[in-house]
């Protein structure tokens, strides 16, 4: 069967009650089944999704043992139905024309079959039942490597049809959720795999939470990817690390630091590349990391003289949409969605993956405020950018699952 948005009968478009596929699937949305799936799919978008926050998860995750095992199982089991449902409503609601594109519809339909597999779960009650499950989420987890560059492509392609607030709005909720999906089921993962050599583990990485984090560490680590992409015989700048070197003893995901660093990282060193070569520059300028921290947050600025923005890619730096960007989508018509396979971790293909389609800053401001941190760009045109990103130290936040809307203006 096709991939067809199936509208909601609680959907605001006036395209509410019609299957935007209807050449290809006559009347679908009027089918008995279409009228069960939506009411199924309303049931779980009128509950409330509960958020947790990092210090709730090293609590649980210290004192594993089988029972809590199953526990943090059941919770996932319970919470992902929900957290897709919410998301699959968003896409109901989108402009009837933004329902038809073929990479939204790849998203819905993948989004649909994992929420309709998850929600028919039974209740895990041991190991075994806990082992299988496991095994459906990654399987699922892989299935859904291509949904952001996919959804990219999608709003990007439909950019004529939606107000831009509207798509951004939309993209940020679905990545939002989509971290905050990632989030809990890569621990309940992670806990589960330790759990299978011995229930304890280390004290300073519960499941892929780290309680002692170094943030200069994990720069060095952004640069020795940033120099293997450049390959040896490209030059790179100078990246000098400054402040207070020895900050660590924070509790985080690394890998949400390490996708946003390295993005930071690598924009201020292509900027910089480019500017020292039209200026046919022999000693290429700096790119300066400056840590600080206080007993709240942990601070970084990381300052380039790569030339600075003009002032309409400046309006455009957060956002999923711009123009520029369609541009560069329709100069690759026959892009397919990679799933890259490439040698490292995770967070390093999906960020070069989220570089290519120029959506690594934007990206990284949605990471950088999932709990409770922010970023901010200053750019001065003809010199050079600075980054500020503000983490929080202490794993109090809860997840920031919600999006505030943006008006549409
Ligand atoms: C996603 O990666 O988009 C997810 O929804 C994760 C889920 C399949 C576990």
């Amino acid at each position: 069967m096709p991939a067809t948005l199936r509208r909601s009968s609680s959907a605001k478009s006036p395209a509410a009650t019609t299957s935007v596929n209807s050449s290809l699937e006559p009347k679908a949305s009027h089918s008995p089944a279409h009228f069960y799936q939506n009411k199924t799919l309303d049931y779980y978008v009128e509950q409330k999704v509960t958020p947790i926050t990092l210090r709730q998860l090293v609590f649980f995750g210290k004192r594993l043992n089988e029972e809590r095992l199953i526990k943090s199982a059941n919770y996932v089991r319970k919470e992902l139905p929900v957290r897709l449902a919410h998301r699959i409503r968003d896409f109901q609601q989108l402009p009837f024309i933004v329902g038809t594109n073929p990479h939204i519809q790849l998203v819905y339909d993948l989004y649909w079959t994992a929420f309709d597999k998850f929600r028919k779960v039974p209740p895990i009650e041991n190991t075994q039942d806990n082992a299988k499950y496991c095994d459906l989420i990654r399987s699922l987890l892989r299935d859904h490597l291509v949904v952001i560059p996919q959804l990219a492509m999608g709003i990007s392609e439909c950019s004529q049809h939606i107000p831009a607030a509207h798509a951004n709005n939309f993209m940020n909720k679905m990545l939002r959720s989509r971290i905050s999906r990632r989030v809990i089921v890569e621990q309940h993962i992670a806990l589960s795999d330790s759990s299978v050599h011995s229930f304890g583990g280390g004290d300073e990485q519960i499941g892929t939470i780290f309680t002692n984090c170094n943030l200069k560490n994990i720069i060095d680590k952004c640069i020795t990817l940033i120099g293997t992409k450049l390959g040896p015989s490209n030059k790179c700048p100078p990246i000098i690390i400054d402040g207070h070197r020895n900050c660590s003893d924070f509790t985080y995901i690394s890998e949400h630091i390490e996708y946003i660093v390295y993005q930071l990282v690598l924009n201020s060193v292509r900027h910089t590349l480019r500017m020292a070569e039209a200026n046919h520059l022999d000693a290429i300028p700096p790119v300066t990391v400056t840590i600080s921290s206080n007993d709240t947050d942990i601070l970084l600025r990381i300052s380039d003289q790569g030339g600075g923005m003009t002032p309409e890619t400046y309006r455009d730096v957060w956002s999923f949409t711009s123009e520029k960007r369609f541009e560069k989508f329709k100069e690759m018509p026959k892009m397919e969605a990679r799933i890259t396979e490439e040698e490292g971790e995770p967070w390093s293909w999906q960020g070069q993956e989220d570089q290519r389609l120029g959506i690594g800053l934007p990206m990284s401001k949605v990471y950088s405020e999932y709990w409770g941190g922010e970023l901010k760009i200053m750019t001065m045109e003809g010199f050079g950018t600075e980054a500020y990103l503000r983490i929080p130290r202490l794993g109090n936040q809860t997840e920031n699952i919600e999006f505030e809307e943006i008006e549409e203006g």
